[in-house]
């Protein structure tokens, strides 16, 4: 005899967890299962230990997906606010750090443990170290799920087993399989938020400026993004990096300006005006880290006094700082990559409910569905809307 339930949640992640408290506190009987050790371990891990759980100004603008109208429904339903509610009335304190990014001030265990608790209050049985096995639907409705520990039966299955990234935290691209299994469309998956590298003859040259960040902004066709970049040994990351990567693809040449504030040239002009007899080098380490500086000034060969430089060649410096096209090689993967782009094809999904259309019962979640986030607590908001939506209908 099949355990049975109303509902059965694959994944006890960030939005595994959202929808099975919703889904327990209407009073529906639900299971969460997991083959990891812990709950929420991306949560744990997230925004440097702190979790960047949400961002205050998260729309439909900042995510990419084949449908760019699709995550607005579940956005405006659970918003930003919403979970903000949620924090506070656990007493968790939380800072805005920058651009509307809220972070707890402690620790990422007090979102784990909040939600856990909210499982724990609505009633919901989460089983760890549980191992899943073929899903089959039943005749007459409801899904079959066969487990390590036994086969489990509800009416409501819930696909919230998260995307590729990072395999080596249990990420596995099961939710993909499933979707296959039910024929259901997948946007082609590759790593987004991802560090990006170079060619081994441009990395060679920026060898000396490994571990030197800066304010950037990071432009791939129409779009930019101005953070903070970073050189590494491997190639180019950062904020700035990440949040491009998610646009770039191979073969595209990017483009970045350092210190995209300041006007460099006339910077340049200014310090010539003021002491002719110091070097281009000299007056871009005032606004530059002091290697960056050397390394563009020896780059556009500036040496000697700056008053033998004309407009011109002051212009092509500044130009080299903040015109500067880099093609990258490839991105670090999924090993590094904090999510997944694409996916299940949004296209086959109610985006009031997450269920599949034609499917009753089914539903995919998170970051496995084509809704990808930008960086900046996007994606767990994401995971915190889509999730509760679910929970609503499952
Ligand atoms: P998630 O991957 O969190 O959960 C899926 C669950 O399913 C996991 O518990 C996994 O063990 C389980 N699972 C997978 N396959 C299974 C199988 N075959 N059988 C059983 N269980 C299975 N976002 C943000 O907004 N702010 C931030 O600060 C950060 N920081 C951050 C840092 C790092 C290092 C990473 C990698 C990612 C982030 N993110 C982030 C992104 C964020 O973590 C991500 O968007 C959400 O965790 C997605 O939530 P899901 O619940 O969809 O998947």
């Amino acid at each position: 005899m099949a355990g049975r339930y109303d509902v059965i949640v694959l994944g006890a992640g960030a939005t595994g967890m959202m929808c099975a408290i919703r889904a327990g506190q209407r009073g529906r009987s639900v299971v969460v299962l997991d083959h990891a050790v812990a709950p929420g371990e991306k949560i744990r891990i997230s925004g440097g230990g702190r979790c960047n759980f949400t961002n205050i100004h998260a729309g439909p603008k900042n995510f990419l997906s084949a449908n760019q109208h699709f995550a607005k429904s579940a956005l405006a339903r659970f918003t930003p606010k919403d979970f903000l509610a949620m924090v506070e009335s656990h007493g968790i304190a939380w800072h805005e750090k920058t651009l509307g990014q809220l972070f707890c001030d402690d620790s990422a265990k007090d979102i784990i443990r909040m939600l856990t608790d909210e499982m724990r209050c609505a009633g919901v049985d989460l089983r760890l170290r549980t191992e899943i096995g073929a899903i089959e639907p039943v005749a007459g409705g409801g899904y079959r799920v066969a487990t390590s520990e036994g086969a489990l039966e509800a009416a409501s299955l819930v696909i919230a087993t998260g995307g590729k990234s990072i395999p080596k935290m249990g990420a596995t691209g099961f939710a993909y399989r499933v979707a296959e299994q039910f024929g259901l469309p997948l946007v082609e998956t590759r790593p987004g938020l991802v560090p990006l590298t170079l060619d081994p003859q441009l990395l060679q040259r920026l060898a000396p400026l490994a571990g030197i960040a800066a304010p950037a902004e990071i432009r791939h066709g129409k779009t930019a993004f101005r953070e903070a970049l970073l050189f590494t040994h491997r190639g180019l990351s950062g904020p700035a990096i990440l949040q491009i990567s998610s646009y770039w693809r191979e073969g595209d040449e990017i483009t970045v300006a350092i210190e995209p504030d300041i006007d460099i040239f006339i910077t340049l002009k200014t310090a010539r005006q003021a002491n002719g007899r110091q070097s281009a080098q000299t007056a871009l380490a005032e606004i530059l880290p002091k290697r960056l500086a050397q390394h563009f000034a020896e780059g556009e060969g500036m040496s000697g006094n700056m008053a033998d430089h004309p407009d011109k060649r002051l212009q092509q410096l500044a130009a080299a700082v903040q015109a500067w096209p880099v093609k990258p090689s490839g991105s670090e993967g999924y090993r590094t990559a904090e999510v997944t782009l694409g996916g299940v094809d949004t296209a086959c999904l109610d985006s009031k409910t997450m269920q599949v259309k034609n499917i009753p019962g089914l539903f995919f979640i998170g970051e496995c569905v084509d809704v990808t986030g930008w960086l900046g607590g996007y994606n767990f908001q994401w995971a915190w809307a889509s999730g509760h939506v679910a929970g609503e209908a499952a």
